[in-house]
This record gives structure tokens, C-alpha cells and sequence, in this order.
């Protein structure tokens, strides 16, 4: 099996800079070290070009930087899509969230039925109208269904990526009224942080796989780092208290593993200005390793 990693230093999803320096934060931490031994072999395919754009707010939506996150986007979904064509396994190092508007847009095509996992402590499903902040981060999911600006859910020339039976999220806390209505009406699969106290970690991995297994074809690991307690990922630009563990989501990568259904993955919103010592980017890899498959024994 090949691996492919492309690195998305795009920051313009939310207010906080120093997320497109996760890419780096993220090598610095020995990804390449950590893979080698899981991998026939790993292509580093740098990262995608952002530069220094002017920061700018859509009139008619107020949406944050709208018209740069759809042209970059379109860059990473071509890049994926490559990949994938190539027969290698696409991992994407983000930056913000809003970069998997451009990575499913990539995936989603060479599947009939797609899969999200979507591990997080936000559900990342506003639109321009929901949105508290109008910060594009926080709406990649909705964009993926087809909802929001046509923009953003018409990346790589289609639309929807995903059917909303298709996904299951994961550690959600901190979810916005118009995104707990959304996720009623469409029916989405959502594990709170409540679900995961109460079943246990093991549990809930064990329903999402067969879950997702019944119905898809492929499934998309979107890993947002703040789903994890900000104890063990304090570098990240929206923490939430309360969250995922160290030890649970190493579990959650393992069985995934065990199951090997991921077909694609990405590890976003790492940001090495608001972290400590790396930590944030050493855990995003060391769950990697956990996900390909690396055993303690
Ligand atoms: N729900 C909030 C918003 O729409 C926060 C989103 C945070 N998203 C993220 N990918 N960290 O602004
Ligand atoms: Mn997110
Ligand atoms: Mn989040
Ligand atoms: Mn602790």
C-alpha cells in the first residue's frame, strides 16, 4: 500500500493565523519516521500553494475570504483526486477545516456511496445563514451535502459529496441551534461526548463501523484535532473542554484500523502558535500511526 501526503497551510476558514503552519508543525513531528514501516512506500507531495492573500468578506453572504477558500479548495481537489486515481492512500495536513470541502471534493467521485467520519467536537454544518461567526470552518460538512453557498458545494464541478445517512460524527459538544436542527431533519448520526460516556469509545467505534459498513463504499476519516480535550490538544483554534482522550481516540484509531474500511484521511486545525512544545502535531501523528496500523506489541 502507497501513501500519498499533501500538506493545506490554508488559515483563511477562520480568525486565529498560525494554522497554516500545521503542515510543518505536523512533519517536524516525524510523520515520515512514524509511517515508514506501515507503508510500501510514502510520496511527500509538499504542500498546495495559499501564499499571502488580503483578507476578505463576501458582501451579499458575509462569509470570510468566500471566493479564496473556493479557488484553493478546487487546487487540493485536484491533487486528491490524483492520488486517488494513482491508487495510493490520500492523507491531507491541515490547516483549518474548511480545507475538506476541497479533499471530499477530491475523494468523493471514485465513490458511489462515500463515508464520513467526522471526529470532532463541532459539527462544522452552518451555512451563511446559521453561522455565528462566518467563518467558513465551521460549515465543510454542509457544504459537503449540497447546503451553503454554491461556491463552496459546487468544488471540483459537482454537488452533493455526501448523503447525510452516509455520515457519523463523532464527539460533538459544541453544536450551534441551527446545526442540532439540521442534524434532526437530515438525520445525521452523531455520537456526543454524552454517547461516548455512556457507551464507552469501544462501543461507539464498534456502531459506526457496521454502520458505515452496510451503506458506503469507502469512508473518509476528517479528524479535527479540538475533538480532542484540549488537555491533550491545547493547540488548536476553537478548544472545547470536555473532550475525547488521549487513550480513547488511540482506541478509535486502532479499531478503525483493525476494520480497515478508511479509504482517505485528514488531520486539520493543528496550530503550533497556540500550542505547547508541539504537542498537538506530535498527537495528530502518533494517532496516525495508530490509524495505519502500528501495534504496541
Ligand atoms: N460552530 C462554530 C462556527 O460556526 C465553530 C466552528 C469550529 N469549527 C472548526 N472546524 N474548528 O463558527
Ligand atoms: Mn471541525
Ligand atoms: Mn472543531
Ligand atoms: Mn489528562
Amino acid at each position: 500500500k502507497k501513501l500519498s501526503i499533501i500538506g493545506m497551510p490554508m488559515d483563511l476558514g477562520q480568525m486565529r493565523r498560525g494554522v497554516d503552519m500545521g503542515p510543518s508543525a505536523i512533519r517536524y513531528a516525524g510523520i515520515n519516521e512514524r509511517l515508514v514501516r506501515l507503508f510500501h512506500s510514502i510520496e511527500d507531495m509538499g504542500d498546495i500553494t495559499i501564499g499571502r492573500p488580503e483578507v476578505t468578506i463576501d458582501k451579499e453572504s458575509n462569509l470570510r475570504n468566500l471566493e479564496l477558500i473556493a479557488e484553493k479548495s478546487e487546487l487540493l481537489a485536484n491533487v486528491v483526486n490524483k492520488i486517488v486515481e494513482s491508487g495510493s492512500f490520500p492523507l491531507v495536513l491541515g490547516g483549518d477545516h474548511s480545507i475538506a470541502i476541497g479533499t471530499l471534493a477530491g475523494v468523493s467521485r471514485h465513490y458511489q456511496n462515500i463515508g464520513v467520519i467526522w471526529y470532532d467536537a463541532h459539527g462544522d454544518l452552518n451555512t451563511a445563514e446559521t453561522s455565528p461567526s462566518g467563518n467558513i470552518h465551521g460549515m465543510p460538512l454542509a457544504a459537503s451535502l449540497g447546503l451553503g453557498h454554491k461556491l463552496l458545494t459546487n468544488v471540483g464541478g459537482y454537488c452533493p459529496k455526501v448523503k447525510p445517512e452516509n455520515i457519523v460524527i463523532i464527539g460533538a459538544r459544541a453544536l450551534d441551534e441551527g446545526e442540532k436542527i439540521l442534524i434532526k431533519n437530515k438525520g445525521i448520526k452523531v455520537y456526543t461526548m454524552h454517547e461516548i460516556d455512556r457507551l464507552g469509545m469501544t462501543k461507539v467505534i464498534e456502531e459506526a463501523i457496521g454502520y458505515l459498513k452496510e451503506r458506503t463504499d469507502g469512508v473518509h476519516l476528517s479528524l479535527d484535532l479540538d475533538s480532542l480535550d484540549p488537555h491533550d490538544a491545547p493547540g488548536v483554534g476553537t478548544p472545547v473542554t470536555g473532550g475525547i482522550s488521549y487513550r480513547e481516540s488511540h482506541l478509535a484509531m486502532e479499531m478503525l484500523a483493525e476494520a480497515s474500511i478508511i479509504t482517505s484521511a485528514e488531520f486539520v486545525e493543528v496550530n503550533p502558535i497556540l500550542d505547547e512544545r508541539n504537542k498537538t502535531a506530535a498527537l495528530a501523528v502518533a494517532l496516525m500511526g495508530s490509524l495505519f496500523g502500528e501495534k504496541l506489541l
